[in-house]
């Protein structure tokens, strides 16, 4: 059975609890989810290479992404999450509230985040937000986009097989040097990129 650090753990029975779904098959077509635990892990991986860094999450929803994140990065981060429907950011506030170095707001990501920038790692997980991601990258941070379907688990005939909108404005940024990672389950994936100009 998959191991998961208590604080992720505790996110999910919260999440849970508020109601939230875990995954996107349990919310369903335009709900909101909390990142699965494969993009947690990845999230974990860049958050604890952020040695006295700054990390933004746009979209906190309960507090799952925040967790692992919170969980894995260095003693001198810092971590700023942004949720617009205060029930939300509420649940995540009791989640972290121990935990100094880790800021939950409510609000609109475009009016608290750009001000508190530049960042290391920016987990850009509210959708359409009116935010920049990139641009709130100090030179050489990282990006992390979730909620992809790999195309080879696209089902035929899907209009993403000819033009995804998401991934094309992302590999289009010639700010970024990007990839797309999937996930061991081979069902999800996400878009990371490092700022390099
Ligand atoms: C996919 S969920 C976030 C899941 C979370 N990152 C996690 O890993 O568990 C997206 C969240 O973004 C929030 N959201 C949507 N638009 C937003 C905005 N403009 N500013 C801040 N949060 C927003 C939604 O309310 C929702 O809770």
């Amino acid at each position: 059975m998959e191991e998961f650090p208590a604080l992720v753990t505790r996110a999910f029975e919260l999440a849970r609890a508020a109601g939230f779904a875990l995954t996107r098959e349990d919310a369903g077509a335009g709900a909101s989810s909390a990142c699965l635990p494969g993009v947690g892990r990845f999230l974990a991986v860049l958050a604890a290479g952020c040695v006295g860094g700054r990390i933004a999450e746009l979209g906190t929803g309960t507090g799952v992404g925040a967790a692992w994140i919170a969980d894995a990065m260095p003693a001198d981060c810092t971590l700023v999450t942004v949720e617009v429907e205060e029930r939300f950011a509420a649940v995540a506030r009791e989640l972290l509230s121990g935990d100094a170095r880790v800021e939950v707001l409510t609000g609109e990501a475009a009016d608290v985040v750009p001000a508190r920038g530049p960042f290391d790692l920016v987990f850009s997980d509210a959708g359409a937000h009116g935010v920049d991601p990139v641009g709130l990258l100090r030179i050489g941070g990282r990006v992390v986009m979730d909620d992809l379907t790999p195309r080879a688990a696209l089902p035929p005939g899907s209009p993403l097989l000819a033009d995804d909108p998401k991934r094309r404005a992302f590999f289009g940024d010639r700010r970024l040097v990007s990839t797309e990672v999937v996930l061991p389950d081979l069902r999800n994936s996400l878009l990371v990129g490092t700022r390099a100009r």
